[in-house]
């Protein structure tokens, strides 16, 4: 079932902070329904996404973490498989996965990445368990709910920070000791959550949020933080 509104109802919807607040949460809950999914589970629920859209942070990622056979990385929350295909041009001799809750997202990927060795699956606890645990996994947009943040200045209700927390506290046990996590773009700050003592921010020049997704306090209010550069940390326990 494909339910694709009308531009012109998109563009109110995008435009107009009460109309864009109001209906996020039926949205977001439509989307998790579709996808047999829990609401409390989905993070992000626009699929946006693009081929070579951070080459930058790919590059400076592939000096930090080095393409070796044996190493694992994963693309957490890789919509429509672009980011997979960008990470296989710097990772030839790592294993490479993709994972989405979004079923129909997945096929397209699937289609995009047929014969390049890539292995997709849908984003469980148990399927991500199963093909870790990781080197490295990437989540790139995916720990946000955008452009909804832009539109309120407390994210609570829509994005609790416990869902935040429980979503890196399940990529964290999934990555090994030594290995890395990169939150490109979130809401909320992962030093913040529990594993948070666990995990030490290496920083870099190109790993930093785009100063168009706004940082919230654990409590929910927006800070007022721009150039935030903790975006890659390695899990040192
Ligand atoms: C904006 S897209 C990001 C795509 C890509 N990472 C990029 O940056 O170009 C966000 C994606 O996160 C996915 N997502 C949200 N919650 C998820 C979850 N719990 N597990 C896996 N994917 C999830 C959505 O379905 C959507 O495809």
């Amino acid at each position: 079932m494909t339910m694709r509104a009308p531009k012109w109802l998109s563009r109110i919807y995008q435009r107009n902070s009460r109309v864009h607040l109001a209906l996020a949460p039926i949205r977001h809950g439509l989307v998790a329904l579709r996808n047999l999914a829990r609401p409390g589970d989905l993070h992000q629920a626009w699929g946006t996404t693009q081929l070579n859209r951070r080459p930058k942070l790919m590059k400076a990622l592939s000096e930090i973490v080095r393409d070796e056979a044996g190493v694992k990385v994963l693309s957490f929350g890789c919509s429509s498989g672009e980011e997979v295909l960008d990470i296989r041009q710097y990772y030839r001799h790592a294993t490479v996965f993709g994972t989405d809750l979004n079923r129909k997202s997945l096929k397209k990927a699937q289609r995009l990445l047929r014969g390049t060795g890539v292995q997709l699956f849908v984003s469980t606890d148990e399927n991500i368990q199963e093909h870790g645990p990781y080197t490295l996994i990437m989540a790139c947009s995916v720990f946000i709910r955008h452009p909804e943040d832009t539109h309120t200045d407390d994210i609570s209700t829509l994005y609790p920070f416990e869902v935040f927390e429980r979503g890196i506290c399940r990529l964290f046990e999934n990555t090994i000791v030594g290995g890395y996590l990169l939150i490109h773009n979130a809401d909320y700050r992962v030093t913040d959550t529990r594993v948070g003592p666990r995990l030490r921010p290496v920083r870099h020049g190109e790993l930093v949020q785009n100063p168009r997704v706004p940082l919230f306090a654990r409590t929910g209010r927006k800070l007022g933080v721009t150039g935030y550069d903790e975006q890659l940390f390695r899990r040192e326990s």
